[in-house]
């Protein structure tokens, strides 16, 4: 009997802005202190774009990276998925925009929208393409500026956010028990405010009055998005494992959302998984939404904490409310 196939990470890429935005640069404009974002959220710095950076251009640019490590070129790519909630544009398809900076004329292109949660959301997507057959190259990018959306005078959200973007191409996998083992995903629509930007679609278009009531940017529930992110961390860690029967002993690397360290702390202290199996990069970058995940993996992969053979689980939530976790075996 042939066996399935299965869809394998053969390329990882990622992209920063050069700009910091320390929590100094913070205590300049709002009522805040490094003392309590450190505290409260394990964030020292992160990156935000400067003119002519966008969520596209840093897309395009962890793409690049990916495609150089999986040593091909973009024409050899079948379909770009991109994972943003901070797009280009309204219309069209920010992975349009990736496509065509990339040179991979007429391969298809569309966006996931699935917040913080994207990158997994959007790997379980492409995996299914490779593991029926249907293509055998996919490119999935996850790329957010929330600076974009930040609002600079709302103390309780924006000192979260960065901006970044992490890339992998996905091939059939070569190698047994190697490759997405286990994906997982989940929603829950009716915590829809916990995090959402108001104006700009079709349920509030436009106005000069969107725009004048801040409208256009992030709001957040903190507390509550706390509440449910602690519950959902450590609800898809625990499933992840049982599901693939998976000791934390055997687990080289647990990659969480970059959200914030207690969130993180919690969902480890509750498996007994050490701090040093689970990869932390917020001091340096902040909640970077969907990059968050390819971020961190990416980074783990370049300092050598994981390389091949490696079991990773990957756990996220964020806005819709959505939350998914994947074990990869590299
Ligand atoms: N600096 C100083 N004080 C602050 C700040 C700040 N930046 N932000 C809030 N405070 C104050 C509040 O006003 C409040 O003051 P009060 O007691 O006088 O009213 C006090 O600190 C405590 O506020 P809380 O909101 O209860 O603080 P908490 O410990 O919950 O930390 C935080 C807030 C960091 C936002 C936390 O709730 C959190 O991380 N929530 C999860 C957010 C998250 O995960 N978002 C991801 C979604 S992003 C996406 O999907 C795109």
């Amino acid at each position: 009997m042939a066996q399935s196939l299965r869809a394998a990470i053969t390329g990882t890429g990622a992209a920063v802005p050069g700009k910091i935005m320390t929590n100094a640069d913070f205590e300049k404009i709002l009522d805040t202190s490094d003392e309590w974002i450190t505290q409260r959220t394990g964030i020292k710095e992160r990156r935000v774009v400067t003119e002519g950076q966008t969520t596209a251009t840093l897309g395009t640019e962890a793409a690049r990276r990916a495609l150089a490590d999986a040593g091909i070129e973009a024409s050899d790519i079948d379909l770009i998925l991109c994972a943003t909630v901070t797009p280009e544009m309204l219309l069209p398809a920010t992975a349009c925009f990736i496509q065509e900076a990339l040179g991979a004329k007429d391969v298809a292109a569309m966006d996931v929208g699935a917040a913080c949660s994207g990158f997994i959301y959007a790997l379980a997507v492409g995996s299914k393409f490779i593991e029926t057959g249907t293509y055998r190259r996919v490119l999935v990018i996850a790329t957010d500026t929330l600076s974009k959306f930040a609002d600079y005078t709302d103390r309780g959200s924006c000192v979260l956010f960065g901006d970044g973007a992490g890339a992998v191409v996905l091939e059939p996998s070569t190698k047994p028990d190697t490759g997405l083992l286990y994906n997982v995903l989940h929603a829950d629509g009716s915590g829809w405010d916990y995090i959402h930007v108001p104006a700009g679609g079709s349920r509030q278009p436009s106005t000069h009055e969107t725009v004048s009531g801040r409208e256009h940017y992030v709001k957040m529930r903190g507390r509550d998005v706390y509440k449910f992110a602690v519950e959902k961390m450590q609800w898809l860690l625990g499933d992840c494992m049982s599901h693939c029967n998976l000791a934390p002993e055997q687990v080289d690397l647990v990659v969480p959302h970059q959200v914030n360290i207690r969130i993180i702390k919690s969902a480890a202290e509750k498996y007994n998984f050490p701090m040093d199996k689970v990869y932390v990069n917020i001091d340096r970058y902040g909640n970077t939404s969907a990059a968050s995940i390819p971020l961190a993996m990416e980074e783990a992969m370049r300092n050598g904490r994981i390389g091949p053979g490696s079991t990773l689980i990957l756990v996220a939530f964020g806005a819709g409310l959505t939350w998914a976790g994947s074990v990869v075996r590299l």
